[in-house]
């Protein structure tokens, strides 16, 4: 089977918070999206609303067809949204107010506590909980103990690989891929991910889904997002044909 697609929306919002108007809006984009064949629809929900709004993800939980995922921080404001929300799956991020995108993986070791105690939250409201992790094995075992159902490998440093660096940071992915399967998590991945890079990573038998943004909303810029969704879709199809899946 082919690897599912999570489309993140996020930079459909980007654009409307620059001029600060109402267009154009991610949740039309999200009805795009799912058009070009996503399965899921990805915001995240900052804790200084750069972009994506509060009336978004409402709008989006009413509308949207396919599941929606819902990224955040564990401020406990956001962690309220969550719950009221009730989003089909939560991934629990790192959040530094300074950066431009989520740098790094989340800190399980270091978080433990906090993260058990909302993570509970969320799972008693049938919210599947994934945490956005380095391919780190501790960081992994931590994941698992601190009560997540998932965890989303940080593809990033895979994408920004030098040349001749890139079989290494592809390896810890699949390495990591394959101990957080044998632990029983669900294993998704992303960040960085475009259509030149993405085709060893969609051929991780362990990976489920993908959390795609920057680039598809970048080729919709041009194509249309209908149809740079379906392009990347028809990639993953291809991956998994050629994996013998
Ligand atoms: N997954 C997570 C957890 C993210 O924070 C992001 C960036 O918002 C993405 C996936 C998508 O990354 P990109 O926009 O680089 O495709």
């Amino acid at each position: 089977m082919r690897k599912r697609l999570g489309v993140n929306i996020d930079h459909i919002a980007t654009l409307r918070q620059v001029r600060q108007a109402e267009i154009p809006d991610p949740v039309q984009a999200a009805v795009f999206a799912e058009l070009g064949g996503a399965d899921g629809i990805t915001v995240h929900l900052r804790e200084d609303r750069r972009h994506i709004q509060d009336r978004d993800v409402y709008l989006l939980r009413k509308t949207i067809k396919s599941a929606l995922n819902l990224e955040m921080a564990i401020h406990p404001k956001i962690v309220e949204v969550a719950l009221g929300l009730v989003p089909d799956e939560v991934c629990i991020v790192p959040e530094k107010r300074e950066e431009i995108t989520t740098e790094g993986g989340l800190d399980v070791l270091r978080n433990l506590a906090d993260l058990k105690i909302v993570i509970q939250k969320l799972r008693a409201k049938n919210i599947q909980v994934s945490l956005f992790i380095d391919a780190l094995k501790e960081q992994i075992k931590a994941s698992q103990e601190a009560g997540a159902d998932k965890i989303e490998i940080h593809t990033g440093r895979y994408a920004l690989a030098e040349k001749g660096a890139v079989q290494n940071e592809l390896g810890k992915i699949v390495e990591a891929s394959k101990y957080a399967s044998s632990l029983g998590l669900c294993v998704n991945a992303g960040h960085g991910l475009n259509y030149a890079n993405v085709y060893p990573i969609a051929k991780i038998q362990e990976i489920e889904t993908l959390n795609i943004g920057h680039s598809i909303v970048a080729r919709a810029v041009f194509t249309g997002l209908e149809r740079a969704v379906r392009d990347m879709v028809l990639l993953l199809e291809h991956a998994d044909k050629s994996s013998g899946n």
